[in-house]
């Protein structure tokens, strides 16, 4: 697919839910005994598949004929043995979540995915999984495909995160669900929290107090009993980003993006565009379903380049293409920092994000896990650029070829239908002009 220079981007939309929140919502209304009701649910191929794999559980899901998602649970320990291998697709986590849920229940099954998912590492949750007395059987490396037997008599856990991820921390949280006693994780920087949020929500104890060392400690009761719940998703503000940029990019834009989710650990992105001048308003703030939500009024900004700190990097982790892309047509220099985890996305996305900056034209300077990028405006594009199965790196470089002098193409978007299955149709509504090339 080809991007090309669009006219000013205009009207309002709502991009599709939350895919952190879609796939806990499965996950622990397949927990909770009785029917949980999902409104909003993002309908893309990573929860689709995190479905597949719950009802290779055991679980009930089905989408009513108005959108509404509807699952009829087991209960915390309830799993039965799948029968099949559990396929997660392209997504981390899901298969990351979906290993912690099944650690302290007595089954058996083997979690694989595609080329790329099989390529991530996956011993940041084999090691506290096992700790709770999960047996788990990987490829060289800690890769998938991998086989786990979870644990028969589970003991709770006290779990230090290595790095700063929210799917290492979720998957201990949920493995705890079936611990009996307290499982604690300590985290130094804080991750997104929706597991803990959610957690709450469905009725277990949850809480969080200061540690030694500046940590903070997450603590679950184990053997709950979950109990049913209607969840509302709020719009992704990942998925958001995209459109949002393109505003700020392509000029006399003015667009609204409804009911974006504005959770804290997750709302870096906004808070940078603006130190970088953009202009965006923040309205009509409310809650809903325990998160906060607002609609976004953004207009085309001239935006200059600016520090953004290694602390923020967890509230902002899946942005860094986008903002990348962002500070390519800014002023001056973008320095960002504390990007090792994006060498172990969907794809290596500092390399990805680096590579389609040189063939579009950009000056940028890369180490091993930063990138400092010189803006000087307009893009030249007229290229191609490398997707490497990575729905961030294909939405980031169309959404740069709405901007740039000469058009972007984009060598494969299959992987986009992984996190915003509507991305063409709902830019294109909004102006965007994108043409499908002859093969
Ligand atoms: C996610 C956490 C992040 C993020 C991913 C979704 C989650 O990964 O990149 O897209 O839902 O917990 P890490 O926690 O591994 O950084």
């Amino acid at each position: 697919m080809t991007a090309t220079q669009s006219g000013p981007l205009k009207g309002s939309v709502r991009v599709p839910g939350d895919k952190s929140i879609s796939h806990r919502a499965l996950i622990l209304g397949s927990l909770a005994v009785g029917e949980t009701v999902i409104d909003g649910l993002l309908e893309g191929d990573d929860v689709l598949s995190t479905a597949a794999v719950l009802r290779a559980l055991g679980a009930t899901i089905e989408r009513d004929k108005a959108g509404g998602w509807h699952v009829h649970g087991f209960g915390v320990g309830g799993f039965g043995e799948p029968a099949q291998v559990l396929d997660h697709g392209n997504s981390g986590t899901g298969v990351r979540l979906m290993m912690g849920a099944a650690a302290t229940t007595p089954i058996t099954a083997t979690f694989t995915g595609d080329t790329s998912l099989c390529r991530r590492p996956m011993r940041r949750v084999i090691e506290p999984l096992e700790m709770f007395g999960a047996e788990i059987h990987a490829r060289e490396g800690g890769r998938l495909p991998l086989t786990l037997k979870g644990a028969r008599m589970a003991i709770p856990v006290t779990f230090r995160l290595p790095v700063a991820s929210a799917q290492v921390k979720s998957a201990v949280l949920l493995a705890g669900l079936n611990a009996p006693g307290r499982t604690t994780v300590l985290e130094a920087q804080a991750t997104r929290d929706h597991t803990e949020r959610m957690l709450q929500h469905f009725g277990a104890t949850v809480s969080r107090e200061a540690a030694d060392g500046g940590l903070t400690a997450i603590h679950v009761e184990g053997q709950p009993e979950l109990r049913p719940q209607n969840v509302r998703v709020p719009a992704d503000p990942s998925s958001a980003a995209f459109p949002l940029v393109a505003a700020l990019l392509v000029p006399g834009s003015n667009i609204r993006l409804d009911g974006v989710m504005l959770n804290p650990t997750r709302a870096g992105l906004i808070d940078v565009l603006r130190r970088m001048g953009a202009n965006i308003a923040v309205e009509n703030r409310r809650n809903e379903s325990g998160e906060d939500i607002a609609d976004l009024v953004v207009q085309t900004s001239a935006l200059k380049g600016v520090e953004v700190e290694p602390e923020i990097a967890p509230s902002m982790i899946d942005e860094y293409p986008i903002l990348a892309v962002a500070a390519a047509f800014a002023q001056g220099r973008t320095m960002m920092r504390g990007l090792a985890e994006l060498r172990v996305k969907e794809s290596d996305r500092l390399a990805a994000v680096a590579e389609g900056l040189k063939k579009c034209g950009a000056k940028f300077e890369i180490g091993e896990d930063w990138l400092a990028v010189d803006g000087a405006g307009p893009l030249a594009g007229g290229a191609t650029v490398a997707t490497n199965m990575d729905h961030r790196i294909a939405m980031s470089f169309l959404i740069a070829g709405l901007a740039s002098k000469a058009p972007i193409k984009v060598d494969d978007t299959r992987f986009v239908a992984t996190s915003f299955p509507t991305f063409v149709p709902l830019m294109k509504q909004l102006g965007a002009q994108f043409r499908i090339d002859n093969r």
